[in-house]
């Protein structure tokens, strides 16, 4: 299914943790390191091979995404956005999405998560989705009670799922990343709001689970799955990007650098985005990139 897969980057809430840092500036656009937080997560969208993305954000945002990434095509990309007015639910994007969707399948992420390393568990995670299944993703951590978390039997089974529990049955955290089938758009709409009033995407995969149509795949420990949550994470987060582009002069988040490696975006159009650029590390990485690549 991986070649009609459209993407929704979710980038709403209130980001009331990072209070008062996100009264004026949503969540997703707050520094990391030296880019805005989003661009982590659409370049790891870009590197999946998605071309096509809707954005969700509050009708506040809105203006601030468009203003950042416009409509994608100077990337080779094209980028749309639709409201949510409230935070109903992650779930709930896949509503919003239902007509961007259409027939296609879906790969949604949370414009807060944060990943490096070798995207090769995702692309595979695209390709071998069943037409009309789930696949989720598993990621080891210490504290499992502040996500999803999966339970698997030995060959990676899913035996269940379960939100936020007090007494995590594994160590294995589902990050904000999930590939859906063509269908899913109208799976979403049956759910019901949890407690909290939420559409959970934790339920969503639940039914897939119960269907037998979810896959979970572990992510290695060579990937960073970093939190960006609080003013801590945000900090730690900067900190490692800072670290490994320093020490390899190459960048880490860049959607061009992303859209040139993919074919989205030619050398002379990378080229030009670049002349325009001013002289900082950004631009210098990009040019040092190129330099690797052509
Ligand atoms: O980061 C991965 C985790 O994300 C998963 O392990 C959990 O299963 C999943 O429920 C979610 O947990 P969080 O506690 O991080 O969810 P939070 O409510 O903080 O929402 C995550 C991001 O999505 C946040 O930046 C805001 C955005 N969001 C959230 C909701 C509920 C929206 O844009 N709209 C919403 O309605």
């Amino acid at each position: 299914m991986g070649e009609d897969i459209k993407g929704i980057l979710l980038a709403g809430g209130r980001g009331t943790r990072l209070h008062p840092l996100t009264s004026i500036v949503s969540k997703q656009l707050q520094p990391i390191y030296n880019k805005p937080m989003v661009y982590y997560s659409l370049t790891t969208m870009i590197l999946a091979g998605v071309r096509q993305i809707l954005l969700i954000t509050t009708p506040e945002d809105v203006p601030h995404f468009k203003k950042l990434l416009g409509d994608g095509h100077r990337w080779g990309l094209e980028i749309e956005y639709a409201t949510q007015d409230q935070p109903r639910g992650i779930a709930e994007a896949l509503v919003i999405g239902a007509d961007f969707l259409g027939d296609s399948g879906a790969l949604l992420m949370l414009g807060d998560n944060f990943i490096y390393g070798r995207l090769d568990f995702l692309r595979q995670g695209i390709a071998a989705n069943a037409p009309r299944g789930a696949t989720i993703f598993a990621y080891q951590v210490s504290n499992p009670s502040a996500y999803g978390v999966v339970e698997f039997d030995r060959d990676f089974n899913v035996l269940s799922l379960e939100e936020k529990p007090a007494s995590p049955r594994s160590p294995w955290a589902v990050p904000g990343l999930y590939v859906y089938g063509a269908g899913v758009a109208t799976k979403a709409a049956t759910l019901k709001p949890s407690a909290r009033g939420e559409l959970e995407i934790t339920d969503l995969n639940r039914l897939y689970l119960n269907e037998g149509t979810l896959s979970a795949r572990p992510m290695g420990r060579g990937i960073a799955w970093l939190d960006t949550g609080t003013p801590e994470n945000l900090l730690n987060a900067s900190s490692f990007v800072h670290a490994i582009e320093t020490r390899q002069g190459l960048i880490v988040g860049s959607p061009e650098e992303a859209a040139f490696r993919m074919g989205f975006l030619s050398l002379e159009a990378l080229r030009a985005l670049i002349d325009d650029m001013p002289d900082t590390f950004y631009k210098q990485s990009l040019v040092r990139s190129l330099r690797d690549q052509a």
